[in-house]
């Protein structure tokens, strides 16, 4: 389990994340991954409970499929954007580790 980070991490900001997207979070070797749709960012710990590896690819780019659900990229289950709770795929009936956030001025920071 990675640790969460404490409230008040910059975890990144509003114009480096693709819109909608999802990206690691550099804070921690990419340990957070960020989910943009418009001025709207969830984040989640970047672990996919199937297997507990990375929910995104080794550039840090994560997979959203029509802004709504993030896809793993290792065996492809998917996330609701909005709750983390698994929609699809191998890991049917987990969710994923949401981390709660607040937008200031641009930066994306924990709570
Ligand atoms: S590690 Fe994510 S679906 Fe298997």
């Amino acid at each position: 389990m990675r640790p969460k980070p404490p409230p008040g991490t910059i975890l990144g900001r509003l114009d480096d994340l693709p819109d909608p997207g999802a990206r690691a979070s550099a804070w921690e070797g990419r340990a957070v991954v960020l989910i943009r749709r418009g001025e709207t960012v969830t984040a989640f710990i970047n672990l996919c409970p199937h297997a507990g590896l990375p929910l995104c690819l080794p550039d840090g780019r994560g997979l959203l499929h029509k802004g709504e659900t993030l896809v793993c990229p290792v065996h492809g289950a998917s996330f609701d954007a909005a709750s983390g709770e698994c929609t699809g795929g191998p890991a049917a009936g987990d969710r994923l580790t949401a981390i709660p956030v607040e937008i200031v001025g641009a930066e994306v920071r924990a709570l």
